[in-house]
C-alpha cells in the first residue's frame, strides 16, 4: 500500500527545535479543523472507522503509537514517533490507532470541519463503500 509520509523541517538551535506546518507549502489541503489525543490509556485501540471525505495529517508531537490503515484491499501499519513526521490519510480510508506510549500526543490536521455525517463506523460497509466507489 502507498504510504504518504511528509517531512517537516525541524528549525533547531541551541534553544531547542520549532517545527512550522503552512499551508500550500507542506500541507496537500488546507486545514479546517485541529484536534489532539492524549492520555490515552494503555493498550486502548481508538479510531475504527473511515470517512468520505476527510483528509488528516497525523502527527505524534510527542511520544509514540501506531496507525493501521486499511484501503478495503491492503493494510499497513505505521509507527509514529517523531514530531518531524506527519502521515497522510487519505479518505475512503480505515484506521485504527494503538500501542500509545503513556506520554504520546498525536496531533491531527484535518480538511473539514467535526460531521458526523462523513463517518463509516461499520467495517462491512466501508467495504461496501470502496467497492461501490471503484
Ligand atoms: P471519536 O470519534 O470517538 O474518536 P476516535 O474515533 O478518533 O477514537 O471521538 C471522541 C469524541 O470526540 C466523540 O464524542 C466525538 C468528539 N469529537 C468532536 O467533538 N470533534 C472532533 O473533531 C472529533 C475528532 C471528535
Amino acid at each position: 500500500m502507498d504510504i504518504r509520509m511528509i517531512s517537516f523541517q525541524p528549525h533547531g538551535d541551541a534553544r531547542g527545535q520549532l517545527v512550522a506546518v503552512e499551508e500550500g507549502k507542506e500541507l496537500p489541503f488546507s486545514v479546517k479543523r485541529v484536534y489532539y489525543l492524549y492520555d490515552t490509556v494503555s493498550g486502548v485501540t481508538r479510531g475504527y472507522h473511515a470517512h468520505k471525505k476527510l483528509q488528516q495529517i497525523l502527527i505524534c508531537v510527542h511520544g509514540s503509537c501506531t496507525i493501521r490503515l486499511d484501503n478495503g484491499t491492503e493494510q499497513a501499519l505505521v509507527r509514529l514517533d517523531r514530531p518531524t513526521e506527519g502521515l497522510y490519510v487519505a479518505n475512503t480510508m480505515w484506521r485504527e490507532m494503538s500501542d500509545f506510549s503513556p506520554d504520546a500526543v498525536l496531533l491531527v490536521l484535518a480538511s473539514e470541519l467535526y460531521d458526523e455525517n462523513d463517518y463509516i463506523r461499520n467495517y462491512d460497509e466501508f467495504l461496501r463503500y470502496v467497492k461501490e466507489r471503484a
